[in-house]
């Protein structure tokens, strides 16, 4: 019951609720929202729900009668059969999936959810209409907790809509990986994508590999600065990684938010941390150590070594046993095939496999093509399906394989047109570790490059995708790497408020989409954030630099 009641902590919003007939201010803006005028007194109103809705799902609604009760200071009567007045939560399966629609009048505030993700989605939305001491932690028995009166009928626009997290880069702790589960929730984020290994450390205990953790969870130092002006290290060591508990305990709190974690052990580049571990692996043998300097290694697993790809497979194998989920990501960015053309194991397995190099791409591309397709059958042999970064487009990629376009949206519009199904998350809109100003003196150090809040928001992505193919792009996601980024706050930094945006991608129709609308919801947002103690860039109103 404690956590369920933390889901509630930290489902933030703010709402302005001072005039009769005000405008809500949610994010992300429903598919259809009707105003009325007046209010609905919440504070103390019975709490009933449909007597067949799952535990899950009654003890959320339970959570939510609590919560209310506490910080209103009048108890809620909680009855499980479905009333006429006061809050009352039903299921209805033949809403879309994810979907829900909320009736509010003087009497009542009706909930309709389609499923369990409705139902959350549904809080999300009620969360952010009450007053924002709902999110406090102390009762605040002086709000006026009243609800304005309106009609909500929802439903997301995309299946998939994501939010990843590099924690190879820097380790960032349980606590803080649950505390940005709990704001994408209020902002009906539904996947997250959790990028576990790297060149600079892997972070995800494997029992049958205890040195991957053991060695390659610390690297002995950092590059201080940006890489292309700085050649300074700190001396000092950065490790962390999860336990098998940890990551089991993790997902649990996901799924109750209606989050599905999405493992990514990327492969067969960005290696080194595990080569470290087990320098056999490598073409050369090694030895390797641990990167402390960012960019992009050529030491990448040999593919020609049955052993390495035993390796991968024996990962999964462990990796499919923590997360439930349908897919995994196998990563597949970047992979530097120098080694690959000198080693005589990868050579003699191109010669094996017959691959050649032609007008397309090298043979060592081909290479590639052959170790993502024998994970992506390993999976498909347990029932679960592969997403790799637009790079496994390189050579031939499989039918079933799910592309992660990042490189731009080119990698994601050509593989659309392949019919593979397709999540975009171009860098040119959807890459957080990007400035947020222009004003990079008063900015924490990022990667480069400028991705303002009003840019992101406006990325459109069905842009250049023929309709016929535009049922392939299932969802977007917002990536944060975490080259520069050590610290929680600043991690909250770089996400808030364009995740916030990318939620609103994912969600709101196109035709419902207004920046100004959005910008000024940002307001009542940003006081949420606050109250939870969650950082965020306030570069949209003009004021650069972390504070
Ligand atoms: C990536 O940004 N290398 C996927
Ligand atoms: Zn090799």
């Amino acid at each position: 019951m404690k956590r369920l009641a933390l889901l509630f902590l930290s489902l933030a919003a703010a709402v302005g609720l001072q005039a009769k007939s005000a405008p809500v201010n949610l994010i992300p803006q429903p598919k259809e929202v009707t105003y009325g005028t007046g209010v609905f007194k919440a504070a103390g109103a019975p709490v009933s729900f449909d007597y067949t809705l799952d535990k899950a799902s009654s003890d959320l609604v339970r959570a939510f009668a609590d919560r209310l009760s506490l910080l209103s200071g009048k108890p809620s009567k909680v009855t499980a059969k479905a009333g006429k007045k006061g809050f009352v939560f039903t299921k209805d399966g033949t809403l879309p999936a994810e979907g829900y629609n909320l009736m509010i009048d003087g009497k009542a505030v009706q909930v309709t959810a389609a499923d369990y993700k409705g139902l959350v989605n549904a809080f999300a939305t009620l969360a952010q209409l009450l007053p924002e001491d709902f999110f406090r932690e102390a009762p605040a028995p002086k709000t006026d907790w009243v609800l304005p009166q309106i009609t909500v009928k929802d439903a997301p626009r995309f299946g998939y809509r994501g939010f990843h997290m590099d924690v190879a880069r820097h380790f960032f702790s349980v606590e803080e990986v649950k505390k940005i589960l709990d704001v994408m929730t209020l902002y009906k984020m539904n996947r997250f994508h959790w990028h576990l290994t790297d060149d600079q450390g892997w972070r995800i205990e494997i029992k049958r590999y205890p040195k991957l953790t053991s060695v390659g969870s610390v690297r002995k130092q950092t590059l201080v600065g940006h890489h292309k002006r700085s050649s300074e290290y700190d001396g000092i060591p950065h490790g962390g990684y999860y336990t098998q508990e940890q990551i089991r305990d993790i997902v649990a709190y996901a799924q109750q938010r209606g989050i599905v974690i999405i493992p990514e052990i990327d492969l067969p580049g960005h290696m080194v941390a595990a080569l470290a571990a087990y320098p056999e692996l490598g073409c050369t043998g090694g030895p390797y150590e641990v990167r402390q300097k960012w960019g992009i290694a050529t030491e990448v697993l040999c593919a020609g070594r049955e052993m390495s790809l035993r390796f991968l497979e024996d990962v999964l194998t462990e990796v499919m046993d923590l997360f439930p989920s349908e897919y995994i990501h196998i990563g597949g960015d970047e992979c530097r095939k120098q080694e690959w053309e000198k080693c005589p194991f990868c050579q003699r397995k191109i010669e094996e496999l017959g691959l050649r190099s032609d007008e397309h791409w090298t043979k060592e591309q081909y290479l590639q093509g052959y170790v993502t397709a024998r994970m992506q059958n390993f999976l498909a042999e347990h029932g679960r399906k592969m997403i790799g970064w637009d790079e496994v487009l390189e050579g031939e990629l499989k039918p079933g394989a799910t592309v992660m376009s990042w490189r731009g949206t080119k990698g994601g519009i050509k593989a659309a047109k392949m019919n593979f199904d397709v999540i975009m998350s171009p860098n040119t809109y959807l890459y957080l570790d990007y400035y947020q100003s222009q004003d990079t003196d008063a900015e924490p150090l990022a990667i480069g490059h400028y991705l303002p809040v009003e840019k992101t928001y406006g990325y459109k992505p069905l842009d250049e995708i023929p309709a016929e193919f535009q049922s392939h792009i299932i969802g977007v996601q917002a990536n944060l790497w975490t080259e520069y980024i050590a610290s929680p706050k600043h991690l909250e930094y770089m996400y808030f408020p364009r995740a916030m945006a990318a939620a609103e991608i994912g969600w709101t129709p196109e035709e419902n989409k207004d920046f100004d609308r959005f910008k000024n919801n940002l307001n009542h947002h940003f006081r949420i954030l606050d109250i939870l103690g969650v950082t965020y860039c306030r570069a949209v109103f003009g004021q650069s630099g972390m504070r």
